[in-house]
């Protein structure tokens, strides 16, 4: 199995295995991920285990200005437009005999896109500004992180290419999806700093831990840049949980679920204030320390967090009364009918006959 690609938690065998699979084809492929999730990474492992003799050339359509993509992909013969003084192989003809790897394949513009189509379907090419069709033998493996359905809707990608590209798609997991691999991902990367001369520190559990709790928009390339950070911070040191969140990342939660246990560890942490206004008993948090949050995130959904808080309270009101609305509503001093109403809004049903 590759060993390019890290990792051995469930989804990420899975892809080790169509990898494996795919690689002994000719099939084009298709990879679709998120950014740095290891689109180049999963590139490499299939041209790597496909054994092809020639080389993985490698393009980045939304890198090229469009004006050159033409001629960087397909080469031009001498005179072919201002500027080309000589004749240039492009990158089709460099892979020959081995891989082309075209990344960001939806940036690819509209007037190269029946080119390409072309290109893929005969396996041969024309330089710009020639007419000799050159033969290729490759295999062709795009990549893309956007939603290419929704482009061919919006009229900006051809369905006929799509069809072409589409025969062999590869989801690559988001980190998130493969947080069992962080450890071996650490691991690896720190090697790797300590391969180019870096001295690298140690992260204890709790650091682990801290980065497991983690989403990773990014994914493991920003896994990849926190550990370099660690690496400047705190070399030759032992980093824990708490130098993870405070020093390495600043933390932001897109993330439903994780935004919820983040707001009940806080709350929860937060001691008891004796305050003069009698509506907040003891045990409730002092709606003072929310202005801390700001210390801890980014951003917060105002909206959102204030419907969680009321919906888990009304749960835990009519928990606490059997069910019973007239009971609960005067555990949260409301009017039977408004919490009758709420209800309705989050869907909470009915279970007492009151
Ligand atoms: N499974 C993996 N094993 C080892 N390194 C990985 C893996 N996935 C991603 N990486 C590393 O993360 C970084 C981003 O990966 P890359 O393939 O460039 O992502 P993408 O092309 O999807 O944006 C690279 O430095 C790559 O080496
Ligand atoms: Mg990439």
């Amino acid at each position: 199995m590759s060993e390019i690609i890290k990792g051995k938690c469930e989804v990420t065998l899975q892809l080790k295995k169509l990898v494996e699979m795919v690689a002994k084809s000719n099939s084009t492929v298709l990879l679709r991920g998120e950014t740095g999730c290891g689109k180049d990474v999963v590139a490499r492992a299939i041209h790597e285990s496909s054994k092809r003799n020639g080389e993985l050339i490698n393009v980045n359509c939304a890198a090229i200005p469009s004006e050159l993509l033409e001629s960087e992909l397909f080469g031009h013969e001498k005179g072919a437009f201002t500027g080309a003084d000589s004749k240039r192989e492009g990158r089709f003809e460099a892979s020959n005999n081995g891989t082309l790897f075209l990344d960001e394949i939806g940036d690819m513009p509209m007037a190269l896109q029946a080119k390409l189509l072309r290109a893929i379907e005969t396996r041969k090419i024309q330089r710009v500004g020639g007419r000799k069709e050159i033969d290729l033998n490759l295999r062709l493996i795009c990549a893309t992180h956007q939603d290419i359905e929704k482009k061919i809707d919006e009229g900006h990608f051809r369905a006929d290419l799509f069809f072409r590209i589409n025969v062999f798609p590869i989801e690559i997991p988001s980190l998130a999806e493969r947080k069992d691999d962080i450890p071996i991902l650490v691991n690896h990367i720190l090697d790797d700093l300590k391969y180019n001369g870096s001295i690298i520190p140690q992260i204890d559990n709790t650091g682990i831990k801290a980065l497991q709790e983690y989403v990773w928009p990014g994914n493991v390339r920003e896994l990849k840049n926190v550990i370099e950070r660690a690496v400047i911070i705190f070399p030759d040191k032992k980093i824990n949980g708490k130098n993870i969140k405070e020093n390495l990342l600043k933390i932001n939660l897109p993330d439903i679920s994780q935004e919820k246990e983040e707001l009940w560890t806080m709350t929860s942490d937060l001691s008891p204030i004796q305050i003069e206004a009698s509506s907040h008993s003891d045990s409730m948090p002092h709606p003072n320390h929310y202005k801390k949050w700001f210390d801890f995130l980014d951003k917060i959904d105002l909206r959102r967090h204030l419907s969680d808080v009321e919906f888990n309270l009304i749960e835990g009101a009519l928990k606490k009364s059997n069910g019973s609305v007239t009971e609960a509503s005067k555990c949260l001093k409301i009017n039977r009918t408004t919490l009758i109403e709420k209800m309705k809004k989050y869907s909470i049903p009915k279970l007492g006959n009151d």
